[in-house]
């Protein structure tokens, strides 16, 4: 049985026995592993930590603001990096879901590099947990978080990675956040990936297209707030379909919803949703996203899907 105060207790340790007095940051996306292993850090070492919130431009609606106001609400000394522009500049032209992986881990490792040496610190926290070691070295995809298990060492973008959640799995963060007292806005959240929306663009990651699965995210978001599920989302498809908008022929955009029932994200199950809230969702999203005719709904479980596309 897992023991989330002995393993917090133990974490708070080592943590202070590998960083000395040297300052640390921590990369918090706003996720549930992320902030939680960010909240452990600042027990371990306060001040000395900052974290640092890097805006790709591929977050959620509001996300930006609201890790801010958390950090801010639990005494966090942070950082908001805008890097929107560079990492569009790196997804231009890509569409292979690896390489956009690639270019995404790339961007995001070389963008904490530069503010490790700002900051002038030798080690970054990462809320990297077992599931993604687990997928990363089985080959069914390149976590963004996982590195020296890919035999990349890290030392190359000048810093180590702390990772004191990479035993862990999400139901063990859950109850270590809970015990740790963050509120359950973070403990219960829904999981994010770390690369965000690009996963759910399929194809090229332009602005343009982000802002449609954003909008489109959003939409899913409220309309399955109700049926507490693992995870539910939009995924914008690289591919047209014929509809029809304002009376005209629209050879239009095509959205595919997602919801999934799982513990751990190493399984899960397409979820039973009502016709009623099926129909409700593709009616706002073609009616409030002016280029969508088309909207889908995925069936399938993991395996053998996986919960992303990409
Ligand atoms: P898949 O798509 O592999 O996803 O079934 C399993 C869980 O992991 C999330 N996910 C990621 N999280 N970086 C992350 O931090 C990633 O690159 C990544 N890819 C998938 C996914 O949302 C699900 O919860």
């Amino acid at each position: 049985m897992f023991d989330p105060k002995a393993f917090i207790e133990n974490s708070i340790e080592e943590i202070r026995k590998t960083v000395g007095k040297s300052r640390v940051i921590s990369a918090c996306s706003g996720g549930v592993d992320s902030t939680v292993a960010t909240y452990l850090v600042h027990k371990a070492v306060g001040e000395e930590l900052v974290a640092v919130f890097i805006d790709d431009g591929l977050r959620r609606e509001g996300e930006p603001e609201f890790v801010v106001r958390v950090l801010k609400d639990f005494g966090i000394k942070n950082r908001l990096i805008d890097a929107k522009a560079a990492f569009f500049a790196v997804f231009k032209g890509k569409t292979d879901a690896e390489e956009k992986r690639k270019a995404f881990r790339e961007k995001f490792y070389r963008t904490l590099g530069q503010v490790a040496k700002e900051e002038k610190i030798d080690y970054i926290v990462q809320g990297t947990i077992k599931a993604d070691v687990i997928e990363t070295v089985k080959g069914i995809k390149s976590q963004h978080n996982v590195l020296s298990q890919i035999g990349i060492n890290p030392e190359i973008y000048g810093y180590k990675i702390l990772e004191p959640l990479r035993d862990l799995f999400k139901p063990d963060v859950r109850k270590m956040g809970r015990e740790l007292g963050l509120p359950s806005e973070i403990t219960e959240r829904m999981p994010f990936p770390g690369p965000a929306l690009s996963l759910r663009v399929l194809g090229e990651v332009t602005p343009e297209r982000v802002a449609i699965v954003r909008k489109a995210t959003e939409i899913v978001e409220e309309e399955t707030r109700h049926l507490n599920v693992f995870q539910s989302f939009a995924v914008l498809h690289n591919d047209k379909a014929t509809g029809i908008k304002n009376g005209q022929r629209l050879y239009g955009d095509i959205i595919t919803v997602r919801v999934v029932d799982s513990e751990d994200a190493v399984a899960a199950k397409a979820t039973q949703i009502a016709n009623e809230s099926l129909r409700k969702i593709a009616l706002r999203i073609t009616q409030e996203i002016p280029t969508v005719v088309r909207c889908l709904y995925d069936i399938t479980d993991k395996p053998p899907a996986t919960i992303e596309f990409e």
